[in-house]
């Protein structure tokens, strides 16, 4: 079997001064926030995977029936020979594309896990013998270069990760999709829809409380990767949905008045009691608003599934 071809985009120096630059810049400002792709070092990523299997978290399961009914329509509409995933994490819903795409060549992952990427990758390669693999260790949300593989090519990005994005950054987003696409190329999208409050806050709000240490597993990443000294304990896990914005936020908010101190940066914060650090934005979406987000990005939805429960869409795009 040909080995696993990891490329790494980002030294990793370059990781580490990403964080500490989002950690100067999120935790000095008003209100407090820290970027989502920091919850995923190993622990975070298998607290995902966890989370991806509690009752109350929905997407993953409606994706996955979307996926499971739809894969040979999606395979047929692209024709890929690569397979690009972003944010590809465990992989494990990208099985469906891999067995409906009967032409495929390459399938490259991209993402920020390292132990995510080389574990996926290991599997779907033992697997697959004769499908290259490669696992692009890095961000997708900063500007990336793909192999030189045959076309056409599926970009995929699921889960619903591009509602961690602010309205601009999909904006940008998007824009950088479009700039990776040729003539017969397409995007596949996983969104998840506004629905019920209820339904969404709890999906962000598990009854037994995994999301929560999720949450808090990135005050261990700072403390670990910049000597800081967060209680995760001194923080209670909150989510909120947020009307206007359609969205709901993670917040870390502080029990009590306290300080904490970040030496890699020579850093004392200031919390107030109640004070709330935003960790993450999870927007939700409908068909109409995401249809013009992607027109804005010079592309064209054509084809768009929901489960049965129209909880969760995938969309297909092309160039325009
Ligand atoms: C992996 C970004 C899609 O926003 O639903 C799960 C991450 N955060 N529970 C999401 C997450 C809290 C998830 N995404």
């Amino acid at each position: 079997m040909s080995p696993l071809l990891v490329t790494r985009t980002l030294p990793e120096d370059a990781t580490d001064a990403a964080l500490r630059a989002d950690v100067q810049v999120g935790l000095t400002s008003t209100p407090k926030t820290l970027p989502p792709k920091w919850f995923y070092d190993a622990r975070g990523s298998e607290l995902f995977e966890k989370i991806t299997e509690l009752p109350e978290y929905y997407p993953t399961r409606a994706e996955r029936e979307i996926l499971a009914a739809r894969a040979g329509e999606i395979a047929a509409a692209s024709g890929a020979r690569t397979l690009v995933e972003l944010g590809s994490g465990s992989s494990e819903k990208t099985r469906y594309l891999l067995d409906a795409l009967t032409a495929l060549h390459t399938y490259v992952a991209v993402d920020v896990s390292e132990s995510a990427l080389v574990q996926a990758g290991e599997a779907i390669m033992a697997e697959r013998p004769g499908l290259a693999v490669h696992a692009l260790i890095a961000d997708f949300t900063a500007p990336l270069t793909l192999p030189d593989t045959p076309g056409p090519r599926l970009v995929a990005f699921l889960g619903g990760t591009i509602g961690n994005l602010l309205p601009a950054e999909r904006a940008a987003f998007l824009t950088a999709v479009r700039g990776l696409l040729s003539p017969g190329d397409a995007l596949l999208l996983g969104t998840d829809l506004v629905k019920d409050e209820q339904v969404l806050v709890r999906a962000y709000d598990d009854a037994a409380g995994v999301t929560a240490e999720f949450n808090k597993n990135v005050l261990t990443v700072v403390n670990r990767e910049l000597g800081a000294d967060f209680d995760p304990d001194a923080f209670a896990h909150m989510a909120v949905w947020n009307t206007g914005n359609e969205w709901i936020e993670m917040r870390l908010r502080s029990r009590t008045a306290q300080t904490v101190k970040i030496p890699a940066l020579g850093l004392a914060v200031e919390f107030a009691a109640g004070e709330d650090l935003r960790t993450e934005v999870s927007a939700k979406f409908r068909r109409e608003g995401i249809g013009a987000e992607l027109a804005a990005g010079g592309l064209e939805l054509t084809h768009w599934w929901t489960d049965p429960e129209g909880r969760f869409a995938l969309s297909l795009s092309t160039v325009r």
